[in-house]
């Protein structure tokens, strides 16, 4: 017989059922209140224009990473390669700046020009003497940051054009660690508005005349197959 028991924690009450003599099975009760899912994971998107006087501080950073650090970690062994560079100072924003590709499917434009300018950066890094191969592990702690960006009312950019060798001279960055990627974080300055994408049709988006972006999505059937 299962018996099912509650004990409180942080998330909510925790139902332990215990399936056997040697383990409980937890069920955590995730349904987050006053959280509307849906929006959180449409408005976190990858910004490229920011509202450069609104600054980010080093503490905020640290919280995106906190959420970053608590990412599943690839194989069995949990082995949480990566690690961060937080930045949030003018000299050191500006040189991770220099280094990175924005958007380039958006033709003839070269990143955000002074006052539209992220003003955080978290470098994601691999410590090579922790394991060889991140797998996903980077995307995985991307989006992680990017979804506390926008809980905090914040936005960013994920940016894996890089040019590395620049940036490992900027940083005075060890040979052990590797370059991963770079999230750019700030005020977003754009609204962005998501649009159904036609069948065929490519992913660039485009500007209306308000200067909105439009992105296109493919839609849930075209995406889902039926094998
Ligand atoms: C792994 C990864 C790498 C990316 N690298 C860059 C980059 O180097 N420069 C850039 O401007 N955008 C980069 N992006 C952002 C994409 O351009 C963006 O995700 C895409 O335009 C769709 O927009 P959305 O994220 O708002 O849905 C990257 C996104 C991902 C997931």
């Amino acid at each position: 017989m299962f018996g099912i028991g509650c004990r409180n924690s942080k998330m909510g009450t925790v139902l332990v059922i215990p399936a056997d003599k040697e383990r409980d099975i937890i069920m955590t009760d995730c349904a987050l209140s006053n959280c509307d899912f849906r929006g959180l994971i449409e408005k976190t998107r990858n910004y490229h224009y920011f509202v450069e006087s609104e600054k980010v501080t080093e503490e905020l950073l640290r919280e995106l990473v906190d959420y970053a650090r608590l990412a599943p970690s690839t194989s069995n062994m949990n082995m949480q390669p990566l690690r961060y560079l937080l930045s949030c100072d003018e000299e050191r924003n500006e040189a991770i700046f220099d280094t990175l590709a924005w958007q380039g499917y958006l033709r003839g434009w070269g990143g955000p020009i002074k006052g539209v300018k992220p003003t955080g950066y978290i470098v994601v890094l691999g410590d090579k003497t922790v394991c060889s191969s991140y797998v996903a592990d980077q995307g995985i702690v991307a989006q992680s940051i990017l979804l506390g960006a926008t809980h905090n009312g914040l936005g960013g950019c994920i940016a894996a054009k890089v040019q590395r060798r620049k940036l490992r001279e900027a940083l005075d960055l060890p040979t052990r660690y590797e370059i991963l990627l770079v999230v750019a974080i700030g005020k977003p300055g754009e609204e962005i508005v998501l649009e159904p994408q036609e069948v065929g049709a490519d992913g660039y988006g485009w500007h209306d005349e308000a200067g909105n972006y439009h992105l296109p999505k493919r839609s849930l059937d075209s995406v889902i197959l039926k094998y």
